[in-house]
C-alpha cells in the first residue's frame, strides 16, 4: 500500500477527461461508494425512500441539494475523536430543491392559487442541515447508520438562538420572537466552516428569495414600513411578491407557513412577520455531537448572502473568519475575534460556549483590493462608518448602532467603499502558509462592463465556448453561444501582513483563471489551461487534511465547479491542485473586449501559469449536477464529495439524470428519479487520495 509522498511535485493520478456521462467518473485505481442520498432515513421507523414523490417525513430523512459537508470524527465508544478515520458524523447542508421530483407529478399551484399544506411542509423540511453517522466496516467499506442516536435534522422549523451584538435588536423582533433573541430555522444553507472546538458553521445564502412581500408593502407610498426598512429590504433583494415556493400561500393560520409573508400588515412589528427576513442571512453554529443542542446565529459575523465561513485559529493570535457574500458585485468579509486563541479551548466540552467566546465579540471588516496587489480590511464599526449615500430614489441610510451595521452589513460595506467582486463563493485557508483562497465564480456583462473592470476583477471578454477558431468579431451576429463579462470566473488569494489574522492589510494575486482550453487566445486562457485541467466557474474549495509544514507534506487544493458556461462541454467537475504562493507569478495586462468590439486593457497580478503537473481534473459528475461539498478522513485515504442536484432540468415523468442509480448500472430505468448524494472515494491500493 502507498504512503504519503513528501513534497510531491506532480499529482499522482491520470487526469479524467471532460465528459457528459450520467455517472461520477474518477481516475483509474479509485472507487466510488454512494453514501447518504436524498430521502434516506435518519431514524428508526422511517420507511425506505420510494423516490416517486410519495415520501414525507423529511424532518427524519436526508434533505435535498446536499451542499457543503464536514466529517466530525467519533471514537469506537461514541465520543468526539478528531483523529478517527473509521467512524464519524457527516454534517451536510441542504441548500435548495429539485422540487419537481419531490411530488408524484411535480408541485401544485406554483404560480397561483393555494399551495397544498402537505407539499409545502415537505419542501420546507427538505431544507436545512443533516447529521448522519458514517462508519467503515473495515478496509474503507463505508456505509451510514440509519438509526444512529447522533443522526439529526435541522430544518426551517428548528428553534435557534440569536447570539452576539444584534441579538434582541428591535429589527429581529417578530410575533414569534417578541424579544428578538429566538429564531425558527435556517434556510438555503450553502457552504460551511468548522472550528477547532469541533462545531459546524452553516451559511445562509439565498434566503431573500423565499420571502413574499405584497406590492403595497414594496411601494413607499402605501407601505406601513419606514423608509429605512424599505431601503434595507431592497438592498438585500427581498422584493418577490410570491417567495420561491409560495409557502405563505398555504390556506392556514399556522405561522410556520405565514411567516414567509414579510408584508407589514399589523400596527406593530411584534404582531406580524415584517422582520422575519432579518432573522436570516447569518452564520449559524451547530454542535454536531449533541443532537439536543440549540444552534446559535452568530450576529457579530454580519448579515448578507453568506456563502461560507473559513475559520483560521492560530494559538496566541485572534481567530479570523473569512466569508464571501455570493451575489454579483458583493464583497469579501473578515471577522476578527477580540479573544486571543488558546489551543486548550479546542478540547472544551461546552462547544457552543467556545463559540460565544470567539464569535460574539470582535470586529467585522470588508475587503478593498488595490491595483498594486495590496489590500485593506475596512472596519464595520459604529462611529467609523459614514451614512450610505442616497442613490436614485433610494434615500441615504444613517446607521444608528452596531447592531444596525451588523443587520445591514451590505449597506455599511457600500458606505466604506469596499471592492465589488465577481460573486465571492468559498473561502479556504492553506494550512501550511495561512494564505486565504476565494473563488469568484463568474459574472455577467451588465455587472462587470468593460469600463468597470479592476485589478482584482479584471475580465470582460468574449467566451466563444468551445471554438478553436480565433475569437470571432463580437459585432457579427448571431453568436448565441458567446458570453460576455467574466463567464468562467477566477480564484484570488490573499496573504495577511505578518501572516496575522488580525492584520489590517494584505497582499493578493489571482491564482487561477477559468477558461476553455480550446480557445487559443491568450487573453481568454490566461492561466494556460489544457484539456487535462480546463474548467469554468470555481465554487467549492478544500485544502486536504494531510498536510504538515514541518514534515514537508504539501496540501492538495481541491476545486469544485458550478458552471453555467461550460456544461455544453462537460458535466461539472473537481480538480486537484498543488498551488504555489501569493506573488509567484507577476504583473499581467489583459486585453478585454465587449460585445460592440470595443477593447480596453486591464492590469492585474497573476499567479504562475498552471500545468498538468500541478492542476489536474480528478472527477466529473453526472448529468446536470453541481459538485459541491468536500472533506476527507484525517488520514486522507477517504474523500467525501457532494453531488448536488443531478438532473435539475428534468421533469417528473422524464428525469434528465438517473444518478445515483445509474452509477455502474447502464440498464437503469428511464423513469428513475435522480437524487443528490454524498460519495466516498477511496484508492484501491489504500493510499492517500491524489498523491
Ligand atoms: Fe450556494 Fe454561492 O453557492
Ligand atoms: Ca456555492
Ligand atoms: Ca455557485
Ligand atoms: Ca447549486
Amino acid at each position: 500500500s502507498s504512503t504519503v509522498r513528501v513534497n510531491p511535485a506532480v499529482l499522482g493520478f491520470a487526469a479524467v477527461p471532460k465528459n457528459l456521462n450520467d455517472v461520477v467518473t474518477v481516475p483509474a485505481g479509485y472507487t466510488v461508494t454512494v453514501m447518504t442520498r436524498l430521502g434516506d432515513p435518519l431514524a428508526s421507523g422511517v420507511s425506505a425512500y420510494a423516490n416517486n414523490g410519495t415520501d414525507g417525513d423529511f424532518d427524519k430523512r436526508i434533505g435535498d441539494h446536499g451542499d457543503a459537508l464536514h466529517f466530525f470524527g467519533l471514537s469506537s465508544a461514541g465520543a468526539r475523536d478528531d483523529n478517527s478515520n473509521t467512524r464519524g458524523l457527516m454534517v451536510q447542508n441542504h441548500e435548495n430543491l429539485n422540487v419537481q421530483y419531490l411530488h408524484p407529478n411535480g408541485p401544485t399551484n406554483v404560480t397561483s392559487g393555494a399551495r397544498p399544506q402537505a407539499e409545502a411542509l415537505k419542501e420546507m423540511m427538505a431544507h436545512g442541515v443533516s447529521v448522519a453517522e458514517y462508519v467503515d466496516a473495515g478496509g474503507r467499506k463505508w456505509s451510514y447508520v440509519p438509526t444512529s442516536s447522533f443522526n439529526r435534522r435541522i430544518t426551517p422549523a428548528t428553534v435557534m438562538q440569536f447570539s452576539g451584538p444584534a441579538a434582541g435588536n428591535a429589527q429581529l423582533r417578530t410575533v414569534y420572537s417578541p424579544d428578538g433573541t429566538r429564531g425558527r430555522g435556517t434556510i438555503n444553507n450553502c457552504a460551511n466552516g468548522f472550528t477547532p472546538w469541533a462545531t459546524n458553521l452553516t451559511a445562509e445564502e439565498n434566503w431573500a428569495g423565499y420571502f413574499r412581500r405584497d406590492a403595497g408593502d414594496i411601494a413607499p407610498a402605501t407601505s406601513k414600513r419606514t423608509a429605512r426598512e424599505i431601503t434595507s429590504l431592497a438592498r438585500f433583494g427581498v422584493t418577490s411578491t410570491s417567495g420561491s415556493y409560495r409557502w405563505s400561500f398555504v390556506a392556514t393560520t399556522d405561522t410556520l407557513y405565514t411567516r414567509w409573508n414579510a408584508t407589514a400588515t399589523a400596527d406593530s412589528a411584534l404582531q406580524d412577520f415584517r422582520n422575519e427576513p432579518n432573522q436570516f442571512g447569518w452564520v449559524v453554529e451547530i454542535d454536531p455531537y449533541d443532537p439536543a443542542s440549540t444552534p446559535r446565529k452568530r450576529t457579530a459575523l454580519g448579515r448578507f448572502g453568506h456563502e461560507g465561513a473559513f475559520v483560521r485559529a492560530v494559538s496566541g493570535k485572534k481567530v479570523g473568519v473569512y466569508m464571501g457574500d455570493d451575489a454579483r458585485n458583493e464583497y469579501l468579509y473578515k471577522f476578527v475575534s477580540n479573544a486571543t486563541y488558546a489551543s486548550a479551548d479546542a478540547g472544551a466540552t461546552n462547544r457552543l460556549a467556545m463559540g460565544d467566546k470567539y464569535f460574539d465579540a470582535g470586529t467585522l471588516y470588508v475587503a478593498k483590493f488595490n491595483a498594486d496587489g495590496t489590500g485593506q480590511w475596512l472596519p464595520l464599526v459604529f462611529g467609523q462608518v459614514p451614512a450610505r449615500p442616497a442613490s436614485g430614489s433610494t434615500p441615504a441610510y444613517t446607521f444608528v448602532d452596531q447592531a444596525d451595521i451588523l443587520i445591514n452589513t451590505r449597506l455599511a460595506a457600500d458606505a466604506l467603499g469596499a471592492t465589488p467582486m465577481d460573486r465571492p463563493e468559498w473561502t479556504e485557508g492553506n494550512p501550511n502558509t495561512g494564505e486565504i483562497y476565494l473563488t469568484l465564480t463568474n459574472t455577467n456583462a451588465a455587472s462587470r462592463p468593460l469600463n468597470r473592470t479592476d485589478a482584482a476583477n479584471p475580465r470582460h471578454y468574449n467566451d466563444p465556448k468551445g471554438s478553436t477558431a480565433p475569437v470571432p468579431d463580437p459585432a457579427t451576429p448571431p453568436q448565441p453561444t458567446n458570453q460576455f463579462g467574466n463567464p468562467n470566473g477566477h480564484i484570488i488569494r490573499i496573504r495577511e501582513a505578518g501572516d496575522d489574522t488580525a492584520s489590517l492589510t494584505f497582499r493578493w494575486d489571482i491564482y487561477l483563471f477559468g477558461a476553455d482550453s480550446a480557445q487559443a487566445d491568450a487573453n481568454v486562457n490566461i492561466s494556460g489551461l489544457t484539456a487535462d485541467n480546463d474548467f469554468s466557474s470555481p465554487d467549492g474549495l478544500f485544502f486536504s487534511r494531510t498536510s504538515n509544514a514541518a514534515g514537508g507534506v504539501k496540501p492538495v487544493l481541491w476545486i469544485q465547479t458550478d458552471d453555467g458556461a461550460f456544461t455544453d462541454r462537460t458535466n461539472n467537475q473537481m480538480l486537484a491542485a498543488l498551488p504555489g504562493s501569493v506573488g509567484d507569478g507577476g504583473a499581467k495586462t489583459i486585453t478585454n473586449r465587449d460585445s460592440t468590439g470595443a477593447t480596453a486593457t486591464q492590469a492585474t497580478i497573476a499567479g504562475a501559469a498552471a500545468s498538468s503537473a500541478t492542476l489536474r481534473r480528478f472527477l466529473v459528475g453526472p448529468s446536470q449536477c453541481e459538485i459541491t461539498g468536500i472533506d476527507s478522513t484525517p488520514d486522507g485515504r477517504t474523500l467525501f464529495v457532494g453531488i448536488q442536484h443531478p438532473g435539475e432540468d428534468g421533469t417528473p415523468s422524464a428525469p434528465s439524470s438517473h444518478w445515483p442509480d445509474s452509477q455502474g448500472n447502464p440498464a437503469v430505468g428511464a423513469t428513475v428519479r435522480p437524487r443528490s448524494a454524498v460519495v466516498a472515494i477511496t484508492k484501491d491500493d489504500g493510499g492517500v487520495i491524489a498523491l
